[in-house]
């Protein structure tokens, strides 16, 4: 982490963090916040232009038809208590609709920041500057179309909300069929990773929510974690329509008239070195408080500022709550279902002033980074954290071995080409070529498992991954091995042979023997086991080949013992005998295992177990594979098992 903001209130913070409470714990709520403007700008989805529906917004004076930072942040006022926030928010203005007329809604507004963390040394920074999110689907009908989690949008209709237990009913939509006498709360909660580089993106995929909404981990593609923003808009339908049921009664600016369509925006006009400062200040973290009981922050509190605070560069348009109106402003039909109504004839757009206009701010970051430097030098393992599972690599094999350490697996890795070498459980090695982006990036908590072979090392947790990455390490290299029809060393099956099409014990075995005998068999593949034991097939069955340790097939061959032929156990030496640069002359039909002469017995196929690796031996021959060729064979020494 580069620390580049509030330094020294990060350093007193870790200094403290043995006295300090569970920082996972901590929210701030601010409920001074008052309405700003009501009208059809969103400088986040139309950028100088029209908004499509109506926003209710809050927050500082700057706001506009653009966006960007340093006019934002340099607003005069906000209609937030903490003057320091110079953001806004906002959410659709709601209506009350009843005999073809339209009500806007009154609201109170308040928001949460949730600041969870996963150890108390994990960071949670301020946005950054010129940070924009939206967050929610105008057009969705159903949950399902939010394309959110569960609890990301959320309604409850207030009845008994002082008393205890109270009488509030939650539901997925706003068709609650009492009324609402204390109101109707609606909230969005944003997405609280952020990938460290894009400001905004359309598609929004510049924020993620964490495994578990606002409270779990980010992935490894959006490490920087950011305070999680929950808007809360309490909708005084009660001061409107006492005791009338709210189904079929209310309609989002946009038209919709499910509740599904809830979305909101933010776009940070924090004072950032202001916000750091808090979200690092102990006394800032001591549980669910509201944002003025934080010190750092009370010092910017200013109530009255936030209530007269106007909008300095005018508004586009003006509605009073409570006052009727024919049609929702724009092309805003009533829309329950399918594609949104047309408008016939088409309604034009207010023409915007040129005070609200100006330029926008970057969509990428450049400041000082926020993202940790992973990145390794050449031919360097460097440690990439604690991620989520064997899943979480890509193109990835994984295999055991009692005694793992994290230079064995690295080294395994290395050697079949893959850059990512991630422990498990203290004795697992998963090998990937790439990292999926969405893994889950956990803290160094989770991977406390010692390493089978090194307990003063750990080599995972339980499902996540002790992952380290090589950038060097995409070439594949099987150390000893020249043959260049090799493809390493390989497990075998786990319920019969890895490759099954035929199946041959000879006692002068060789690399060339084996390979000739596959292609007579008409396979592609080959392998050898036991230093004497030959297979073909020309696909893996029973869970075999998958990648091993090359120093794991450390048998000679019984027929030359400068070449590699397996392991002692469940290994596997093997071939594909469809590259190019096999040494072996053709076959001829008298070397073909279907002869004649050859000696039948009965099958004894050798499993493996599926236990951990052990090394019996270490042998350190490094022949070539490739033996003089038109050599000789003594037919009357081989002996077939009948699998075939
Ligand atoms: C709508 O019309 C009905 C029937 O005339 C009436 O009872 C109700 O009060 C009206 N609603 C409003 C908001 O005026
Ligand atoms: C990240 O680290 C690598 C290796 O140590 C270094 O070469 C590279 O310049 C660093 N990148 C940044 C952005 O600091
Ligand atoms: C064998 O090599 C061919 C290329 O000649 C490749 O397409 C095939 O996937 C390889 N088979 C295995 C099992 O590695």
């Amino acid at each position: 982490m580069k620390v580049t903001l509030g330094l020294l209130s990060i350093l007193a913070y870790i200094g403290h963090t043995s006295a300090a409470p569970d920082p996972g714990l901590a929210a701030w709520h601010l409920d001074n916040l008052y309405p700003l403007a009501t009208e059809r700008l969103d400088p986040v989805v139309n950028p100088n232009g029209v908004a499509s529906h109506l926003h209710r917004i809050v927050g500082g004076s700057a706001f506009g038809a653009n966006y960007n930072y340093d006019e934002y942040n340099g607003a005069s006022c906000s209609t937030a208590a903490v003057q320091a926030d110079k953001s806004n928010y906002w959410m659709p203005q709601l209506f009350w609709r009843e005999n073809s007329t339209y009500v806007p809604l009154k609201a109170g507004t308040r928001f949460y920041y949730f600041l969870h963390r996963n150890k108390p040394d994990e960071p949670v920074r301020a946005f950054p500057p010129g940070l924009r999110m939206l967050t929610g689907n105008l057009n969705a009908k159903s949950y399902a179309e939010t394309g959110l989690p569960t609890g990301a949008i959320n309604f409850i209709c207030l009845k008994n909300h002082f008393s205890t237990p109270n009488g509030d009913t939650g539901g997925p939509d706003f068709n609650f069929d009492i009324d609402c006498p204390q109101g109707l709360v609606t909230t969005v909660r944003f997405p609280t990773c952020w990938d460290g580089v894009n400001l905004y993106k359309a598609d929004g995929s510049h924020m993620k929510y964490t495994d578990n909404l606002q409270f779990g981990v980010c992935p490894v593609s959006h490490p920087v974690r950011i305070p999680g923003i929950m808007l809360e808009y309490t909708w005084q339908t009660y001061a409107y329509r006492p005791g009338v049921p709210l189904r079929n009664k209310l309609i989002w600016a946009n038209g919709d008239t499910t509740g599904f369509g809830l979305h909101a925006d933010f776009v940070n006009g924090w004072d950032t070195d202001v916000l750091e400062k808090a979200l690092n200040d102990p006394d800032c973290l001591s549980g669910d408080m509201t944002m003025t009981a934080c010190p750092t922050l009370a010092m910017y509190m200013n109530l009255g500022t936030a209530q007269s605070c106007q909008p300095s560069r005018g508004v586009l348009e003006s509605y009073e709550d409570f006052k009727p109106i024919g049609a929702l402003p724009g092309c805003n039909l009533p829309w329950s279902s399918g594609s949104k109504p047309a408008c016939n004839p088409s309604v034009p757009n207010p023409s915007i002033p040129n005070s609200l206009k100006g330029t926008d701010g970057s969509l990428t970051y450049s400041g000082p980074s926020y993202l940790t430097n992973t990145s390794s030098p050449p031919n360097t393992w460097t440690r990439q954290g604690c991620i989520g599972g064997s899943t979480s690599l890509v193109n990835s094999f994984q295999y055991s071995d009692a005694a793992m350490t994290q230079a064995k697996c690295q080294s395994t890795c290395a050697e079949w080409g893959s850059q990512y070498a991630g422990l498990l459980s203290g004795q697992y090695c998963v090998c990937g070529t790439d990292l999926d982006p969405a893994a889950y990036h956990y803290a160094d908590s989770n991977c406390n498992s010692p390493c089978g072979g090194d307990s003063t090392k750990t080599c995972g947790g339980n499902g996540k991954l002790e992952l380290f990455r090589n950038p060097s390490a995409t070439t594949v290299n099987h150390p000893g091995v020249s043959d260049p029809q090799y493809i390493g060393c390989r497990r075998e099956g786990g319920t019969g042979h890895a490759l099954t099409a035929a199946y041959i014990n000879y006692d002068s075995m060789t690399v060339e023997w084996c390979k000739n005998y596959c292609t007579a068999q008409k396979q592609t593949l080959a392998a050898i086991e036991f230093g004497r034991t030959c297979m073909c097939g020309s696909s893996w069955q029973n869970g075999g080949g998958i990648p091993y340790p090359q120093n794991q097939c450390n048998t000679p061959c019984k027929g030359n013992t400068q070449q590699f032929c397996g392991g002692p156990q469940i290994t596997i030496s093997t071939f594909n005998l469809t590259l190019p640069g096999g040494s072996s002359p053709p076959v001829s039909s008298s070397a073909s295992a279907s002869s004649a002469s050859a000696k039948v017995t009965s099958s004894s196929a050798s499993s493996g177990p599926s236990g951990a690796v052990t090394v019996t031996k270490t042998v350190t021959v490094t022949g070539t594979c490739s033996a003089p060729a038109g050599r000789r064979r003594n037919h009357r020494d081989m002996r077939i098992f009948g699998d075939a």
